[in-house]
């Protein structure tokens, strides 16, 4: 989808489709009003007589006002003005970008930063609107024909500014690639998204943006460099592990760069700890973290910021066979740190620990790593908001201010070291599993050990990145939130 600026008075500008916000019982604003005025108090008049709905998030279609030039009037529905948030906003473009995919127009142009009030900025309006009317733009097309009559996506869209705002869509262009990539990266099924796939795909990022560079790690060079608890991951499944590394300098080399780690499981039937059936298909979005930060590394690039940023994906399939890992096993991870197997289901932290040691050696700024890591964190937090964990108080918070900004938000999890108890071993440094109390925290405090004087933050997305029933599906995120953090970094 391409977006531009046009500022064209509301009222006479030639569009498929206008795109308006009103709210309940309140004098209109902006376009709106520019609107009513033209077709002689007409909007007005349909909003008195209950004929436009102005609860949160409702749509109205208008047909051929007269005095206004566009074809079609789309009203979106904001609520009462006193309870507008940005999350609030956001719904609204969401409504609209969602009802305008399905709906026969292609084109539109959308009026909604004139919603823009003290606390919710112009710029941040126009942004935000463009993001997310483009995030509900998405259509799955891969391995299901699209039906013409069910959707049609928006080829463009206009907003209603002029060129000073220009670098308001340049950012949202970022976010809006990087939510397609990962959410597309979601969808896509286990058979044809394996580790090698998320390689390919991080090739083409690499050769399709300036400054990017490359290098995939196979099984022998991982073992060279002795990854034994991402291989043990790995080794039951025909599709091969890969680490795969992306490099974005935007900056000279000696700016120490952010380092982004992704969990990249394309399957997790659990292992020889087999799930059970029910749903185990929704495990497809175990790379949920990776496509995550993949998204972000591309937001960045196509953005150009000036920053260096680096992103690592962990990537296996966890399934059981012949040769896979086993409760009971000993591994020896790359920091020497041994590690006993009590569930082979939890092997997101096994692949995770060696991403995390082998990104030490880029001397990280800051380091972050995001990964559908526990069921718990769903139980916890739902859909909602991602789990965010840190030793450091200022990385959190940066990360969950950066989340409210970009509408995806984070919740933070104590790492207490009374946690860590849960994960002593008789038999190694530590278990992989500590129980049934704070699943999240303690799989937090599992990485904590492998993160040891960096400045990390490990964020849960396993609630977040996909959603099921209704509008199903992965929904990229916390591409936006890492992408924000990546912003307000540089
Ligand atoms: N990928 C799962 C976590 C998950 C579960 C994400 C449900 C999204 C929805 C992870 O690898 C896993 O299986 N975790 C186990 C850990 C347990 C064995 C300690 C879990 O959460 O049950
Ligand atoms: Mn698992
Ligand atoms: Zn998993």
């Amino acid at each position: 989808m391409k977006f531009t600026l046009d500022s064209t008075f509301a009222p006479v500008i030639e569009t498929a489709c206008l795109v308006i916000g009103v709210f309940s019982k309140a004098a209109l604003q902006g376009s709106a009003e520019l609107i009513d005025q033209a077709s002689n108090g007409a909007l007005q008049k349909l909003i008195d007589s209950n004929d436009i709905d102005t609860s949160l998030k409702s749509t109205t279609l208008l047909h051929g006002l007269s005095g206004v030039a566009a074809k079609r009037i789309l009203v979106m529905g904001c609520g009462e003005a006193e309870k507008f948030t940005a999350v609030r906003y956001d719904n609204v473009c969401k409504s609209a970008g969602a009802f305008l995919r399905d709906h026969a127009v292609t084109s539109a142009h959308i009026c909604l930063n004139d919603l823009a009030t003290g606390d919710l900025g112009e710029y941040w309006c126009l942004r935000q609107s463009a993001v997310s009317v483009a995030w509900s733009n998405y259509l799955y097309t891969a391995t299901k024909a699209p039906k013409d009559d069910d959707h049609r996506p928006l080829k463009t869209a206009s907003f209603n500014a002029g060129a000073e705002m220009q670098p308001a869509l340049i950012e949202a262009r970022g976010f809006a690639k990087g939510y397609q990539r990962s959410r597309e990266l979601g969808n896509l099924p286990p058979n044809i998204c394996t580790p090698a796939f998320l390689a390919e795909q991080a090739r083409e990022i690499a050769s399709s943006y300036q400054n990017v560079s490359i290098e995939v790690l196979d099984q022998d060079e991982m073992a060279e460099l002795k990854m034994s608890a991402l291989l043990a991951v790995g080794r039951g499944s025909r599709n091969g592990p890969r680490l795969i590394v992306l490099k974005y300098q935007g900056k000279d080399e000696t700016s120490q760069p952010v380092v982004l780690v992704g969990k990249g499981i394309t399957f997790d039937t659990g292992g020889i700890s087999l799930k059970p059936g029910l749903h185990m298909e929704q495990m497809k979005f175990d790379m949920g973290g990776a496509a995550g930060v993949i998204g972000a590394f591309e937001a960045c690039a196509d953005m150009q910021l000036p920053l260096n940023v680096i992103c690592i994906i962990a990537a296996a399939e966890n399934m059981p066979d012949g040769d896979a890992y086993r409760p009971g096993d000993v591994l020896t991870s790359m920091s020497g740190k041994t590690i006993e197997v009590l569930n082979t289901d939890a092997e997101g932290r096994l692949v995770l620990c060696d991403a995390l040691t082998y990104a030490q050696r880029f001397k990280p700024a800051a380091l972050i790593d995001a990964a559908t890591l526990t069921g718990a964190c769903v139980i916890a937090l739902g859909n909602h908001a991602s789990a965010i964990m840190s030793t450091h108080d200022d990385l959190a918070d940066e990360l969950i201010d950066a989340g409210q900004e970009a509408v995806d938000r984070g919740w933070r999890l104590p790492l207490w070291d009374d946690y860590q108890e849960q994960l002593k071993s008789s038999f190694a440094d530590m278990k992989n599993v500590g129980g049934m109390p704070a699943g999240s925290i303690t799989a937090g405090c599992f990485l904590s050990r492998f993160t040891e004087g960096q400045r990390w933050a490990h964020i849960d997305c396993a609630g977040s990145t996909w959603k099921w029933g209704g509008d199903e599906g992965s929904t990229g995120r916390p591409v936006g939130l890492l992408t924000q953090f990546l912003v307000n970094q540089a």
